[in-house]
């Protein structure tokens, strides 16, 4: 039926027509993705980024494509240049509509240990980015939202702010309060029509993490999602670009897990061998000869 599906495509295209958006962190992985998502509507992007020349690699991908993008390096951490950035936001296109505040201090994360072996200035550094940073943005953007009668912000949690880990004690306690303080936001200035979502993902193959993870690490993690492969970053900004848009005018205040059904399972799951059907049935040689079934 080729008529409706060209209905669907024009009925999801440009659902950010006329909007301004500011991604931080998108000069690499999931943020580059929702950028892009969001230009590829129509939207204007702020490409904030610590990384300069990242940030303006994304911007020309948004250029050579026809989208229209501006590159802002920016450590998000920082009040005065988060001022800053919105600002130039304001003057460059006009004031912001849309954030989604994903940087995340990522190159932590290996010296991000268990509560007593955990180094203090980890800690300092990634609430600082993580929870700090988004907090500076969001109160950046929500008087102009108010001014134009409405907003949309996502904020990029995680799982590992919903369960505890062996290590990852800080990362994992800055996205829990990730999902608090959007949750306070929507609670805040849902009057106002500004609407906070929390997206919370699993295993996101990025360029950086591919490169960081082994195929057996990938391979252990892997078993413990329900859908047999790895997450992408165009998955989240799927469902970044969804929760921004005007198809979820009516969610606020929400912690969206995107992570395979990795933690919607019992945590014996993975120890079953992953997958049922994979299982040999009870009674036969096969299953003898398997402790697990
Ligand atoms: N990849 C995953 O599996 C995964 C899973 C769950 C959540 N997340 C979250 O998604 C977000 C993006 O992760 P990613 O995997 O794409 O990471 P990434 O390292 O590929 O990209 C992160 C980007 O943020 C930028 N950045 C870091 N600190 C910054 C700062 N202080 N100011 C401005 N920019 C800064 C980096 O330069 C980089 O371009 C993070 O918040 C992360 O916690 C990722």
């Amino acid at each position: 039926m080729p008529r409706e599906t060209n209905a669907i495509q024009e009925d999801t295209m440009g659902r950010f027509e006329g909007k301004v958006a500011v991604v931080t962190g998108a000069g690499a992985g999931i943020g580059k993705a929702c950028a892009l998502a969001i230009a590829r509507e129509g939207g204007r992007v702020v490409v904030a980024d610590i990384d300069g020349s990242a940030a303006a690699a994304c911007t020309a991908q948004i250029a050579a494509e026809a989208g229209h993008a501006l590159a802002l390096a920016i450590d998000i951490a920082e009040a005065q240049a988060v001022a800053a950035l919105f600002d130039t936001a304001e003057r460059h296109f006009s004031a912001v509509d849309l954030l989604v505040n994903n940087a995340g201090a990522m190159h932590l994360t290996p010296r991000d240990r268990a509560i007593l072996d955990l180094d203090l200035a980890v800690w300092d550094e990634t609430m600082a980015t993580n929870l700090r940073g988004t907090l500076l943005c969001c109160r950046q953007a929500i008087p102009g939202m108010i001014a134009r009668g409405g907003g949309a912000i996502v904020n990029m949690s995680s799982c590992q702010g919903l369960s505890g880990d062996s290590a990852l004690t800080s990362y994992a306690a800055s996205k829990a309060a990730m999902n608090m303080l959007s949750a306070s936001l929507a609670t805040q200035y849902g009057h106002a029509q500004i609407r906070c979502n929390a997206v919370a993902p699993g295993l996101i193959m990025t360029e950086r993490l591919l490169a960081k993870l082994d195929e057996c690490m990938q391979r252990h993690l892997r078993r413990h999602q329900l859908l047999p492969r790895v997450g992408r970053p165009e998955d989240v900004a799927a469902l970044v670009a969804f929760l921004l848009s005007d198809d979820a005018a009516f969610i606020t205040g929400q912690v969206v897990c995107i992570d395979g059904g990795m933690l919607a399972h019992v945590p014996t799951y993975a120890d079953g061998g992953n997958s049922r059907a994979a299982r040999p049935s009870a009674g036969t040689a096969e299953a003898a000869a398997s402790p697990r079934c």
